[in-house]
């Protein structure tokens, strides 16, 4: 038996932007997934969320490469829709996804089964399905002995999350196996990516508000149906942005921090992308002299806020009935627990 983790993540700043090719600094925060993984007739997947079920290996294999044929007719077509229903049809099909992907990819034709426990709240912004993807990936890599790289990891994890999302960035799965503080942009032919080793980030406070009710795959496509223009005017800022926070975090810069994070929101929610709860917990925050902004995808979620005294963050996450909670940022990427 094996078992393996893998943390979730946090932008930082550049979530949408990432996607037409602005960096990003994202963040590996300290909740993680953990898959154990054992060898078995069948595959059996457990997990806390969504129950047990067995499936036959040649099951998973062809579910995989239908889920790639559907994803190469969605993207000529420019119109994931079709792909999302497919997945949303059954609560197993995510990690079904990522685990025919890894048994073609890695050429496995023996069962396993399959446990996965998650601290990482899902479709919160923190990296569920990246860090659910890469952990998976990771388990099935060490229960077969099959000495991929974490760059080949990482690419079947960036093919699950294509299944799940249409056209991710790949910053998500790559902080979630990486781990640390990266600065990430989505590049050909090769991603950059580049290990930034500040000081650890202190005063951060995560705000939960609520499930969102767009998947990211959709919150993505609501973005790129904006006036092209107009989105590449804003996109661009972000991406300015994200270029002076690299500085900004290595000096400790803390006031153009604040600005900068609020700024960033103000541009997210122009896109509409924000909700009545992230306004309300964002205008409360700007009230005390603190900077906030969601995370990922948006549209609910968590968002990160940053204040001097980050115990005034709690007070008034508290205050307005939110769940506040604080965890290390940049911790280690991908590995084995036992
Ligand atoms: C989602 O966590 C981040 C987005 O930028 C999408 C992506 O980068 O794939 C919204």
């Amino acid at each position: 038996m094996i078992s393996v983790s893998a943390p979730g993540k946090c932008y930082i700043i550049g979530e949408h932007a990432v996607v037409y090719g602005h960096p990003a600094i994202i963040a590996a925060v300290g909740k993680r997934c953990y898959v154990t993984a054992d060898k078995y007739d069948n595959v059996k997947i457990n997990s806390r969320e969504i129950g047990e079920r067995e499936f036959s290996i040649e099951e998973l294999k062809i579910f995989a490469l239908e889920l790639r044929n559907k994803w190469n007719e969605c993207n000529e077509k420019k119109d994931f829709s079709p792909l999302f229903s497919l997945l949303k049809q059954d609560s197993f099909n995510n990690v079904k996804a990522v685990v025919g992907e890894a048994m073609n990819v890695m050429g496995i034709n023996d069962g396993c089964s399959i446990e996965i426990k998650s601290d990482i709240p899902i479709g919160s912004g923190l990296g569920s399905s990246s860090a659910l993807a890469v952990a998976t990936a990771g388990a099935l890599n060490e229960l077969y002995d099959k000495k991929l790289t974490r760059e080949e990891i990482n690419n079947i994890a960036f093919r699950a999350e294509q299944y799940a999302h249409g056209t991710p960035s790949g910053g998500d799965n790559t902080t979630c196996c990486y781990g640390g503080l990266v600065w990430f942009q989505k590049a050909q032919p090769k991603n950059i990516i580049i290990p930034l080793n500040y000081d650890k980030l202190e005063g951060f406070v995560f705000a939960y508000t609520k499930k969102p009710e767009k998947t990211t795959g959709e919150l993505v496509q609501l973005v790129r149906n904006y006036d092209e223009n107009e989105r590449n005017k804003r996109m661009n800022e972000i991406g300015n942005m994200t270029k002076e926070m690299k500085e900004v975090l290595k000096n400790k810069d803390y006031k153009k921090m604040k600005a900068i994070i609020n700024r960033t929101n103000d541009i997210l929610t122009s896109f509409g992308l924000s909700i009545e709860e992230t306004d309300k917990i964002y205008n409360a925050i700007r009230e005390i002299d603190g900077s906030a902004k969601m995370c990922g995808a948006c549209y609910g979620g968590v968002m990160l806020t940053w204040h001097e005294q980050p115990e005034k963050l709690i007070e008034t996450i508290d205050r307005l009935g939110f769940t506040p909670f604080q965890t290390d940022l940049g911790v280690e990427g991908l590995r084995n627990e036992r």
